[in-house]
């Protein structure tokens, strides 16, 4: 792979500017901030590209909250497609039990990723859990989830930028974008 050393210049086309998804993140928390009222969240993000949305999106929520960070890498697929082998390579620093939790997602491609988060975290009885995901890429979904807060749905191409990366490069932009075809050949 080669990327320029100025990273705009490998993007095709601006998806999703800096002001959309400012304004889509501070409606996101106003709506969670509304549905638990009353209650106490804990926010659960996956790393890496989930990082500036949790950070973003948890301070739009006006409730008492904790966070908990997860990483999971999944193996035996290619650069921009996800094979469903999920290995976690960071766990819940703290028992959700009893709880209620918010999934922070990036993106939900496939779907196989979330699948298998979701049934790992309910064998850990949390009062409830909900996901949200600021893209959603419905085109490629391969298994059928409920996802209760989505920021965009987005056509079937390769984003990056805002936490989202191609081998690990491109997670600083500040705006969700569409690679060019010559950033992805070695
Ligand atoms: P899924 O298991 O196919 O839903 O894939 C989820 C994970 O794949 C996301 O959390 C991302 O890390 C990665 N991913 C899926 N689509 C994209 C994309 O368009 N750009 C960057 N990463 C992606």
């Amino acid at each position: 792979m080669k990327h320029s050393q100025d990273l705009n210049e490998d993007v095709a086309e601006v998806l999703l500017s800096e002001d959309q998804i400012r304004v889509k993140v501070t409606e996101l928390g106003k709506r969670i901030s509304a549905d638990y009222a009353g209650r106490e969240l804990t926010l659960v993000s996956v790393l890496k590209g989930s990082l500036p949305f949790m950070a973003d999106l948890m301070r739009q929520i006006d409730l008492p909250l904790r966070i908990d960070l997860m990483e999971v890498s999944s193996y035996g697929g290619t650069a921009t497609e996800s094979s469903g082998l999920v290995r976690i390579l960071k766990d819940l620093s703290a028992p959700i039990d009893g709880r209620d939790v918010l999934l922070v997602e990036d993106i939900i491609d496939t779907g196989l990723t979330l699948n298998y988060l979701l049934r790992y975290l309910r064998g850990k009885n949390p009062r409830s859990i909900k996901v949200c995901s600021l893209l959603d890429k419905p085109a490629r979904r391969l298994v059928e989830i409920p996802i209760d807060y989505v920021g965009f749905e987005i056509p079937d191409a390769f984003v990056v930028g805002y936490g989202l990366d191609f081998g690990e490069v491109y997670r600083n932009l500040r705006f969700v974008g569409v690679l060019r075809p010559e950033a992805y050949e070695s």
